[in-house]
């Protein structure tokens, strides 16, 4: 097999389904070796069965310090290095400002902002500890989202977490290049995923909707006229991952059929 990443490894965190289980199989077809994380044993189980013999599948809750830490090891032993990370498991809970609880604000930002740095720290250390060349560097890739851009009524804290995983891909990107390590983000816009799914349904019940109408009303304002698909957003992460792009670092790269103009 030939591609852009022939024998590279990769971890995917929440690569069990939607965009991250579509990186994986994207990265699978480009040559790479792939370890998915998820939430429980049965979905990273579920999807090694579908991604093959190229990949390998751990849980991993990113609430847990020690999870990421263990589970970045297992990974770094099995694959023999990590050459690419994409921090890509996310969560999202829509409420109006005046309903938010500290247990949605700690959850979302467990995830989505400490999540991603603990688990891009857990793996520098270990590419900073391989002295990467300047012509091989180590990637890390987070997922941002166009929410991060701008806020938005009912998803106050999950903008504000997407936010700060920009803000984290500029602080990281500088200070880790001196390893030859390079940072950057990809901003999704609205993505046909089992996160909205949940979407719609929250929507629906603070707007009155039924499921699916949301989902049908966000799709026309999209200027491309459609929801994106997982496999949309796979070249983003595969030039980000090669060596086309190893001059570019500490950028946020929007995947949102226009929604978003930088
Ligand atoms: N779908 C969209 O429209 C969209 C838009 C912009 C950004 N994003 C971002 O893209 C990323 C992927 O989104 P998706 O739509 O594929 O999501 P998804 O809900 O379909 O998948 C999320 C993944 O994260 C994992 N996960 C959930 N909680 C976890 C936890 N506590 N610890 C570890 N893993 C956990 C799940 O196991 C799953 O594999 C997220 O960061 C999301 O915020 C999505």
């Amino acid at each position: 097999m030939t591609g852009r990443l022939q024998n590279k490894t990769v971890l995917i965190t929440g690569g069990t389904q939607g965009i991250g289980f579509g990186f994986a199989e994207a990265m699978i077809s480009e040559g790479a070796r792939v370890c998915v994380t998820g939430l429980t044993v049965e979905e990273a189980d579920r999807a090694v069965l579908k991604l093959g013999h190229r990949s390998l599948g751990y849980q991993m809750d990113l609430r847990q310090q020690s999870e990421i830490e263990d589970t970045v090891a297992k990974a770094w032993k099995e694959l023999g290095t990590i050459d690419i990370l994409i921090n890509n498991a996310g969560v999202i809970e829509l409420l109006p400002i005046v309903e938010i609880t500290r247990k949605s604000f700690d959850t979302q930002f467990a995830i989505n902002v400490a999540g991603t740095l603990f688990t891009m720290q857990a793996v520098a250390k270990f590419m900073i500890s391989e002295h990467r060349k300047l012509d091989n560097p180590g990637k890390i890739i987070n997922m941002a989202s166009q929410a991060g851009r701008r806020g938005e009524g009912l998803a106050g804290v999950y903008c504000a977490s997407k936010a700060a995983v920009i803000s984290l891909t500029q602080s990281a990107a500088l200070d880790l290049i001196k390893y030859n390590i390079n940072v950057n983000a990809i901003a999704p816009g609205v993505v046909n995923t089992p996160m909205w799914d949940t979407v719609d349904a929250q929507f629906g019940k603070y707007e009155g909707l039924a499921i699916g109408q949301k989902k049908e009303q966000v799709a026309h304002q999209v200027p491309i006229g459609r929801f994106g698909d997982p496999k949309d957003m796979a070249g983003m992460a595969i030039f980000l991952a090669s060596s086309e792009s190893n001059y570019i670092l500490a950028q946020t790269f929007g995947v949102d059929g226009g929604n978003w103009m930088a």
